[in-house]
């Protein structure tokens, strides 16, 4: 029903998509628009490891809407899940001002043009004297130093979502939606890894060992509430990632706006959901007890999702990019459990468990909207 409704409000504009390749690769970083509210961010989440252990970074930068606020505009965080010490995912951040982050495309570069649909991913994001993410077409590296944390990765090649740079929003990224999500990998190979906390001189380290999700959002601010889910069985290389929320269209209405992604190689399962062409639900949304349901249909193949997570391994608040900047907006278990079933034409096909996934509850969704922070 809601992808009909979607469908009348694009159809009108659908005679320009003709125009435009779709082979995006939408990791490189945007053009900040002259006034805001504007925001782009990214995340990388390392799992497979060792003792189920699982650790993420993101950083992001916020143009607010009002240039009194334009203060500790950027935010980079380190996430770490170490069950033997903490069933927790614990958080690291670090704020910084927009003259401490350095943005360089290709080589060095000033960004000056918006990812231009074709060339491989290139670049560097840098909080000064702190961390980087770098990207190149077939590696990425990172270096994060935030408090007691250090953290070095090397990773390999990405898998990308779809063929020539389509990510989860296929040609919806050509729309000026409020917000965009674009997954560039679903399991870079971790080429080697440390973590470092000089606090209580715990070091891990390996190689060739772990898979690296990477993603990005920009746009105008996250949603009202939103849920995202991401997991890879690193013995099958099984992998699904879905985000989603009631999006707001221009104040005109609102629709449950979910993208999905399902990859099963060994049995050929390429599968990709989004609300303008299939039926998706989010069936049961539970916070308080970390779970969600989410039923996604197409014409051919329809997935059911069963994710949950003990409330105890939910991180406290993060910060997620609201309007004016970074503001304590959702949370976060990295042990969650996927349950995923695939029917063809009504029939089970495949079904599949994934631990230590990594599950999010943000805004509204967030049990007893406990994350959600005024802005002072
Ligand atoms: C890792 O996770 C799996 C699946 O939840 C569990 O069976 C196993 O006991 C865990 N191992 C450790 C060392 O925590
Ligand atoms: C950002 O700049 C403001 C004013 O210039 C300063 O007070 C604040 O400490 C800075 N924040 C960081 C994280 O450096
Ligand atoms: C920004 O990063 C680029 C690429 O690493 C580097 O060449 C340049 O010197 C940096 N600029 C500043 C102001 O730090
Ligand atoms: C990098 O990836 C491209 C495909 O994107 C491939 O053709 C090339 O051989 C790779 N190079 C290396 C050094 O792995
Ligand atoms: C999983 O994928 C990696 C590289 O993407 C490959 O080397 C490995 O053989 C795959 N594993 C299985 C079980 O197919
Ligand atoms: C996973 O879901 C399927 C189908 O809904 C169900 O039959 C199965 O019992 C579930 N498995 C687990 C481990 O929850």
């Amino acid at each position: 029903m809601y992808g009909s409704i979607i469908q009348i409000l694009l159809t009108g504009v659908l005679f320009c998509l003709t125009v435009f390749p779709i082979n995006a690769n939408h990791f490189d970083p945007h053009v900040y628009p002259k006034h805001g509210p504007f925001f782009e961010g990214w995340y990388v989440r390392i799992s497979g490891l060792r003792q189920n252990r699982s650790f993420g970074i993101l950083f992001g930068k916020v143009l607010p809407d009002s240039q009194e606020k334009a203060r500790d505009t950027a935010l980079a965080s380190v996430l770490i899940y170490d069950p033997k010490h903490s069933d927790k995912l614990v958080s690291y951040d670090l704020f910084a001002n927009d003259t401490d982050v350095n943005v360089t495309v290709k080589g060095g570069r000033s960004v000056t043009h918006d990812p231009d649909f074709e060339s491989p991913a290139d670049f560097r994001w840098e909080i000064k004297n702190a961390c980087y993410l770098e990207v190149k077409p077939n590696r990425s590296r990172i270096h994060f130093a935030i408090g007691p944390i250090i953290v070095d990765v090397a990773l390999g090649s990405p898998v990308p979502w779809g063929r020539k740079g389509v990510g989860p929003e296929g040609w919806l990224e050509h729309f000026p939606l409020p917000l965009h999500w674009f997954v560039f990998s679903l399991r870079s190979p971790v080429i080697s890894y440390t973590i470092e906390n000089k606090d209580t001189h715990m070091i891990y380290k390996g190689e060739n060992t772990g898979v690296a999700h990477m993603e990005k959002n920009w746009g105008n601010s996250f949603p009202k509430a939103w849920i995202w889910s991401e997991g890879v069985d690193v013995k099958t290389n099984i992998s699904f990632a879905l985000s989603g929320g009631p999006v707001n269209f221009y104040d005109i209405i609102t629709i449950p706006g979910y993208l999905i992604g399902y990859r099963n190689p060994l049995k050929g399962f390429d599968l990709s959901f989004r609300p303008v062409d299939n039926l998706i639900e989010l069936i049961h949304n539970d916070g308080c007890n970390g779970e969600i349901a989410v039923k996604a249909v197409g014409i051919y193949y329809s997935v059911h999702f069963y994710i949950s997570a003990k409330i105890g391994t939910f991180s406290e608040c993060l910060y997620g990019p609201e309007t004016n900047g970074f503001r304590k907006a959702c949370t976060e278990s990295y042990n969650a459990k996927a349950n995923i079933s695939v029917y063809r034409l009504g029939t089970l096909v495949d079904t599949h468990t994934i631990h230590n996934s990594a599950l999010e509850f943000g805004g509204d969704f967030v049990c007893r909207k406990r994350c959600k922070q005024a802005f002072t």
